[in-house]
């Protein structure tokens, strides 16, 4: 077929002069109309519907656009009856834009560049809501005429006609700012001029057709596609670039007096994930008082209409019932005030995509319709200080139908910055975690990560460790867990691993009188420590608690360095029997182990980890732990092995911190119940040291009944709680963290597979296998953040750091074959 002649760009709607309403943003959100109108904008803050911790987290998202709209309608002019007032009613515009992108690290990161790397082609979602209300000009005609007229740049602010709006933009101002809304960025601003394509240049070239519109990627491409066939796009190849938005209307809601908390109530959220990328919502606010007063009057009417047709008999009794039950739980509604009224409500949503069945994208409180035949002006709706109006589906409704409809969601979760832990799975929104981000005082400064064994807790240990190490915090891995090897990629991140062996074989690094510094610490310490181990192996230890520490405390004002050396000190100068201290030094030489937490030389430096990352792993020196289910109060009379584990297992937490102190340093505890094992009663304490030191702690725990037990509720500042299967272990994590949330006892103990052979649980937390030894999907974590956020993370990292991190016995070994094969093509 020949081409057409050059003029068939003619033919072409392309619509650069008119894709915008609005002229160029001028300050502090102020935003002039082509139409003259001058317009304040606000951007709203966001909060997680779907995800909250509580119900209430949940309906309190909304609050600030229902605070908003009650204040709005106190700017109503003063009249009991709506067509005396109507007029002065406030025009609003809610404008919730949601845009897919890909993820880029804030470039003030010193990791963006790893961050780019690891997550740099994987969708995000840039999502705002604006809001904006039309001011009022105090003098002069309320037109923005002479300044359109002039030029923009010679505008001074401040002048006239400027000037005619500072009164109404200093109180719009206040209203907004006590409803917790902020000032737009220009940036944000930018996006409601051009979602519709993707956020890039606003000016494209468009095909509009009946139930959606074209937006061309360049007016070659839209000549071809108009040369194919221009009123059916299904003919269109796929080469073209191009993308579609269909314009629907909401035409009715369903909502009757459906509570906030229903999911129903929550409309905006299906629509969303229906691939909506803009929702206009545009409404006059009206007092409750007038919309009280219409009631009354249109009730009054009703009920006459009501009873002469009960009196024809063409309504029965029951029916009338019915509606009169209505009328009267409407008027209660208003009885003692009543929501604030939205008047012409009218919603319009954009979705991605040609989409021949709106409907079918209907959510369960309301009904769509597609904007037939309307496409371009529905478009010019939407925009930012459009005078267009397209929607003939208008509404009254109550301020609360909008507000709690979750417009305001976005699931966002973590720090500001630190290591990235994922992203969430709603909204696909970077997490992060802070070393430094301050704790309360009320609070542990504790992460626990709560999961069940093959969970992911090490893997994720390893990935924060590593990014961690890049931001240049010490860090101390604590890892006792027999077959298990970090040291792949410690030693990947630049770190070093030392083995309990080592400090076995030295004269107490790890005795309490070299760790702390405080020498009240360093005696009680001390003092417990014997305490504990119990050389005695019998109640005696009770009856010389006194001595010893009376022993230890002289010792060391008198210049010890070590406990050990304390105890021989007092023992010369006759103040402690021989019989006393003689076991203690013989348990010492007996067990290694009790030896590296028991100093006896006064030259001998305290364990100091050097700057950077540090893995501990205990080596050929097996810690040996109590059984199951022992209870802490007999932990004196356990086994010596065991008693010394645990007394070096406690020794090393003390260490650690005391080298990481001042530092920003992180101790990482990978099978931390180990240590509430060890010493339930020391967790406060380190807590106490941690926020003294500065020290960020992370525990990670298979067993949540454990800290809930020792009574750690409410204390530990954030979680990360992954797939627990045990419903009472999963019940007692989400207890510890305070989450009263049935949607995550649900997901967190669920299985990978569907039962019976089924496919792949996407509901589960677990990591999902994609078939071909590949990931499917990360493990996934919730999150519940320092702000009291709770939100879905999934940890996600390369296949290349999932190989090194890997500690099942299949990934130990062939890491191990591989450094041997590379040994041996080395010799
Ligand atoms: N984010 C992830 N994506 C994909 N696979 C993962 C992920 N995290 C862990 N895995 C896989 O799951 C296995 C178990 O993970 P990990 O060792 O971290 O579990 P864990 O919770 O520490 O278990 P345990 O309590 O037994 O130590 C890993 O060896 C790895 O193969
Ligand atoms: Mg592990």
């Amino acid at each position: 077929m020949a081409k057409k002649p050059a003029n068939s760009a003619l033919t072409i709607p392309i619509l650069p002069q008119f894709e915008t309403r609005a002229r160029r943003p001028l300050f502090d959100g102020l935003w002039p109309g082509i139409d003259g109108s001058m317009w304040l904008w606000r951007s709203v803050p966001m909060g997680s519907v779907p995800d909250a911790r509580t119900e209430e987290g949940a309906v309190a998202v909304g609050h600030g656009l229902a605070n908003a709209y009650e204040a709005l309608a106190a700017f109503a002019g003063s009249g009991a009856h709506r067509s005396q007032v109507k007029s002065t009613y406030r025009d609003t515009h809610a404008l919730l834009l949601n845009v897919p992108t890909t993820f880029k690290a804030n470039p003030k990161s010193p990791i963006a560049d790893e961050l780019n790397r690891e997550y740099g082609d994987r969708p995000t979602i840039q999502r705002v809501l604006l809001f904006g209300v039309r001011l009022k000009a105090t003098t002069g005609n309320g037109t923005l005429k002479s300044a359109v007229d002039s030029v923009w740049e010679t505008l001074r602010y401040g002048g006239s006609p400027l000037s005619d709006y500072e009164k109404d933009h200093r109180d719009m101002a206040m209203v907004f700012s006590r409803a917790g809304f902020s000032v737009p960025s220009l940036q944000e601003l930018h996006l409601a001029d051009s979602w519709w394509n993707y956020g890039l240049a606003k000016g494209v070239p468009v095909l509009l057709h009946d139930e959606h519109i074209h937006f061309f990627h360049s007016a070659a491409e839209a000549r071809a596609a108009v040369d194919i066939n221009r009123l059916d796009c299904r003919d269109w190849p796929e080469a073209i670039g191009e993308h579609a938005i269909s314009f629907a209307a909401v035409e009715s809601f369903d909502l009757d007096f459906t509570p906030a908390t229903d999911t129903k109530a929550r409309w905006v959220i299906p629509l969303l994930e229906n691939g909506a990328r803009g929702i206009s919502i545009r409404a006059k606010v009206e007092p409750s008082k007038v919309t009280r007063n219409e009631l009354r009057g249109q009730q009054r009417r009703y009920r006459a209409d009501l009873s002469e047709l009960q009196a024809q008999g063409k309504m029965d009794r029951a029916e009338l019932e019915e509606r009169e039950t209505q009328l009267t739980s409407i008027e209660r509604a208003y009885a003692n005030g009543g929501p604030a009224t939205l008047m012409d409500t009218s919603v319009i949503v954009g979705f991605s995509g040609v989409i021949d069945d709106i409907d079918k994208f209907s959510p369960p409180g309301a009904e769509l319709s597609p904007m037939l035949n309307r496409q371009g002006t529905a478009w010019h709706e939407t925009m930012a200080n459009s005078a267009v109006r397209a929607n003939p589906l208008q509404h009254d409704l109550p301020q609360t139908t909008i507000s709690y409809s979750a417009l305001p969601t976005l699931t966002r979760i973590g720090d500001a910055d630190g290591a990235m832990i994922g992203m969430t799975e709603d909204d696909r929104q970077p997490a992060y975690l802070s070393p430094v981000a301050a704790a309360d005082e009320d609070t542990l400064p504790f992460l626990y990560v709560l999961a069940a064994t093959r969970a992911g807790k090490t893997m994720l240990l390893q990935n924060i460790a590593h990014q961690f190490n890049r931001l240049l915090h010490p860090q101390v891995i604590i890892d006792f867990k027999k077959n298990s090897d970090l040291s792949d990629m410690v030693r990947y991140s630049g770190g070093q691993t030392i083995s309990l062996d080592d400090m076995v074989s030295a004269d107490g690094p790890l005795d309490p009188v070299r760790i702390f510094p405080d020498r009240a610490d360093a005696i009680a310490k001390a003092t417990s420590m014997i305490h504990r181990v119990n050389p005695y192996h019998d109640s005696r230890v009770d009856a010389y608690a006194n001595d010893i520490s009376f022993a230890i405390s002289w010792g060391i004002e008198n210049g010890a360095k070590a406990t050990g050396q304390a105890l021989m000190m007092a023992a010369k100068a006759g103040l402690i029997e021989q019989k006393i201290i003689d076991p203690i030094f013989k348990h010492a030489q007996v067990y290694p182990m009790f030896r590296a937490t028991f100093g006896i030389e006064p030259h001998t430096q305290a364990l100091n980890l050097a700057d950077g990352l540090t893995l501990v792993r205990s080596g050929a020196t097996q810690v040996e732990l109590p059984p199951m289910g022992m209870d802490p109060a007999d932990l004196p009379r356990a086994e010596p092995a065991v008693r010394n584990s645990l007394n070096v297992i406690r020794m090393l937490v003390w260490g650690s911190l005391a080298s990481l102190s001042s530092r920003r340093g992180v101790l990482h505890f990978d099978e931390s119940w180990m240590l509430e094992k060890a010493s339930p009663s020391d967790l406060d304490e380190v807590g106490r040291l941690c926020g003294q030191w500065g020290v960020f702690p992370i525990f990670y725990n298979q067993r949540p009944s454990g800290p809930l037990k020792i009574g750690l509720k409410g204390y530990i500042s954030r979680f990360l709680i992954g797939h627990i299967k045990d419903e009472e272990e999963a019940s007692a994590a989400l207890q510890l963290a305070n989450i009263d949330n049935p949607r995550a006892l649900e997901r967190i103990t669920a299985e990978r597979y569907h039962g019976d052979g089924g496919g792949l649980n996407w509901d589960s937390l677990q990591h999902l296998p994609d078939g071909n030894g590949g990931v499917a999907r990360g493990s996934v974590f919730y999150y519940a953040d320092l702000r009291n956020r709770l939100a879905t993370v999934e940890h996600r990292p390369s296949d290349e750091f999932l190989r090194l991190g890997d500690q099942s016995p299949e990934g130990i070994s062939r890491r191990q074959r591989e450094k041997e094969e590379t040994l041996l093509a080395l010799r």
